[in-house]
C-alpha cells in the first residue's frame, strides 16, 4: 500500500485541503508532520465548509485514522476547540485521532513572544500568524520545550513550566516591555486540557510503524509549503518547521525508505501571506481581480493574500527539493477572465539570468521576473470535469507549466467542490490510488 506525501509547492494556501480530502478515502491513515495552528486547511463537503488548523483533514472521513506527529506544535486550547466543533458536527474522534507524545506544546507565553518579537522587528517583521508557532519551535531547539507527554506527568510539567515562566517573564518584561504570566494560572488551565487530551496522546511513531507493517497506507499531509520551509524557503520570511517532503519522515518518525511518492500542490497562479520576497507579485486591478475571484483571504487570520503570476522558477525548485512525482494544479478557473497570462521562466539579477531559485536572500529580494506571455482563454473553465472540455488555450497553459516545472500534473482543480476536478488517467496518482475517481462522486 502506498505511503504518499502531499506538500505545497509555493507559499502555502495551494488547496492542499481539497487534495488530501480527495485522497483520504483511499488511505487508512492521514498524518500531519509539521506546523501548528498557523495552518488553515479549508475543505468543502457538499454545502458544509470545514476549516481545520491542527487536525488532519482525513478526520472528515469515517474510519480514516489521523495522526498529529512529533513535528507539529500544538496549542491545546485551540486543538480542543477544533475537536469540540468536529464532535458537534457528528465527527467521531475516539479511535480515529492520535497525538504524538513528543509533539511540543504551544504555551500561553509563545503567542505573547511572537507578537512582541514582531513589534520589535519593525520593518523586518515576518508577518507571522501570531499563533506562537515560531517561539514554540525556538524552545524545542533550545531544549526547554514542553511536550504532550509532559502534560500527563503533573510533577514534571510543573517543573518545566516553572523554569520556562521564570525565563520568559524576564524576557517579556525586560526586553519586550510586555505582560508576564503566572505559573498557577497556566498550570490550572493546562491540567484541565490534559484531562481532555490524555486518551489521544500516544507513541504515534510506533503506531504508524505497526500500521504500515499490517499493510495500511499512510498519507502525510503537509502544512504551509516549500517556500515557507525553515531550511529551503525564503529565509527569514518563513515558518519555523520543515514543511517540505523531508519533514514527513522526521515529523512522524516514519523512515524515508517507507515513503513511496510525493505529490505537490500548486495554484495556477501564486499567493503569499505575510512579508518577504515575492518576485511575481501583481499590483493594481489584476491583483484585485485574482484576489476576489480566488477568495484569497487567509483561512487563519483573514488577511488579504498577496497575489502574483505563476512562478515556474519556484515550481522547478519545489520539484527538485521535494522530489515531486506529480503535481495537483488548483484554481485554474480563477484565471478565466485574464486576457494575457504571464509565467515567470527565470529571474534577472544584476545583469545575470537565473533559471534556478537562488539560495542567497539578497539575490531573491532583488530578483526581477523574466516573463513569458501566454494568451488567456477568456472562457469558463469553472466546474470542468474533463480535460477535453477545457479551451485549447487553457490546455496550452497547462502544458507549458508542466514543461517548465519538470513534473506532470495528476489533477486539475476547477472549483472548490470535490467533483470540480479533472483527473489525468496516466498519472502516478492513478497508479497509487486506482479508485480515486470514486472520490469525485
Ligand atoms: P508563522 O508560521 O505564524 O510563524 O508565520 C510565518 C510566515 O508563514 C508568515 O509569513 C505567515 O503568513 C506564513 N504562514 C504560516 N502559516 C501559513 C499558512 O498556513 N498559509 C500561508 N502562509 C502561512
Amino acid at each position: 500500500m502506498p505511503n504518499i506525501v502531499v506538500v505545497g509547492t509555493q507559499w502555502g494556501d495551494e488547496g492542499k485541503g481539497k487534495v488530501v480530502d480527495m485522497l483520504a478515502p483511499h488511505v487508512n491513515v492521514v498524518a500531519r508532520f509539521a506546523g501548528g495552528n498557523n495552518a488553515g486547511h479549508t475543505v468543502v463537503v457538499g454545502r458544509e465548509k470545514y476549516v481545520l488548523h491542527s487536525i488532519p483533514s482525513g478526520i472528515l472521513h469515517p474510519g480514516c485514522r489521523c495522526v498529529i506527529g512529533c513535528g507539529v506544535v500544538i496549542d491545546p486550547g485551540s486543538l480542543i476547540e477544533e475537536m469540540e466543533a468536529l464532535v458537534r458536527r457528528g465527527v467521531q474522534l475516539d479511535g480515529n485521532l492520535f497525538i504524538s507524545k513528543n509533539a511540543h506544546l504551544i504555551m500561553p507565553y509563545h503567542p505573547a513572544l511572537d507578537l512582541a518579537s514582531e513589534a520589535k522587528l519593525g520593518k523586518r517583521r515576518i508577518g507571522t500568524t501570531g499563533r506562537g508557532v515560531g517561539p514554540a519551535y525556538v524552545d524545542k531547539a533550545a531544549r526547554v520545550g514542553i511536550r504532550m507527554a509532559d502534560l500527563l506527568n503533573e510533577r514534571l510539567f510543573r517543573e518545566k513550566l516553572e523554569l520556562n515562566v521564570s525565563l520568559k517573564n524576564r524576557l517579556l518584561r525586560e526586553i519586550y516591555d510586555a505582560e508576564t504570566f503566572s505559573v498557577e494560572e497556566i498550570l490550572d488551565k493546562y491540567l484541565r486540557y490534559a484531562g481532555w487530551l490524555a486518551p489521544y496522546i500516544t507513541d504515534t511513531a510506533l503506531l504508524l510503524s505497526r500500521w504500515m507493517e499490517a499493510g495500511y497506507s499512510v498519507m502525510f499531509e503537509g502544512a504551509q509549503a516549500t517556500m515557507l520551509d525553515i531550511d529551503h524557503g525564503t529565509y527569514p520570511y518563513i515558518t519555523s518547521s520543515s514543511a517540505t517532503a523531508g519533514g514527513a519522515a522526521t515529523g512522524t518518525g516514519v523512515p524515508p525508505t517507507k515513503i513511496h511518492g510525493v505529490v505537490g500542490v500548486s495554484k495556477a497562479y501564486t499567493t503569499r501571506v505575510g512579508a518577504g520576497p515575492f518576485p511575481t507579485e501583481m499590483t493594481g486591478a489584476i491583483a484585485e481581480m485574482i484576489r476576489a475571484r480566488g477568495h484569497e483571504y487567509g483561512a487563519t487570520t483573514g488577511r488579504p493574500r498577496r497575489c502574483g503570476w505563476f512562478d515556474a522558477v519556484v515550481g522547478r525548485y519545489a520539484t527538485r527539493i521535494n522530489g515531486l512525482d506529480t503535481v495537483a494544479l488548483t484554481k485554474l478557473d480563477v484565471l478565466d477572465q485574464c486576457e494575457t497570462l504571464k509565467v515567470c521562466v527565470a529571474y534577472r539579477h544584476q545583469g545575470e539570468t537565473l533559471t534556478e531559485f537562488p539560495e542567497d536572500e539578497t539575490v531573491v529580494a532583488g530578483a526581477e521576473p523574466v516573463y513569458e506571455e501566454i494568451e488567456g482563454w477568456l472562457a469558463p473553465t469553472a466546474g470542468a470535469k474533463n480535460e477535453a472540455d477545457l479551451p485549447a488555450k487553457a490546455r496550452r497553459y497547462l502544458e507549458r507549466l508542466e514543461e517548465l516545472i519538470g513534473a506532470p500534473f495528476c489533477l486539475i482543480s476547477t472549483g472548490a467542490q470535490r467533483d470540480e476536478t479533472i483527473l489525468r488517467e496516466d498519472s502516478p496518482l492513478m497508479r497509487w490510488f486506482p479508485s480515486v475517481r470514486s472520490s469525485l462522486m
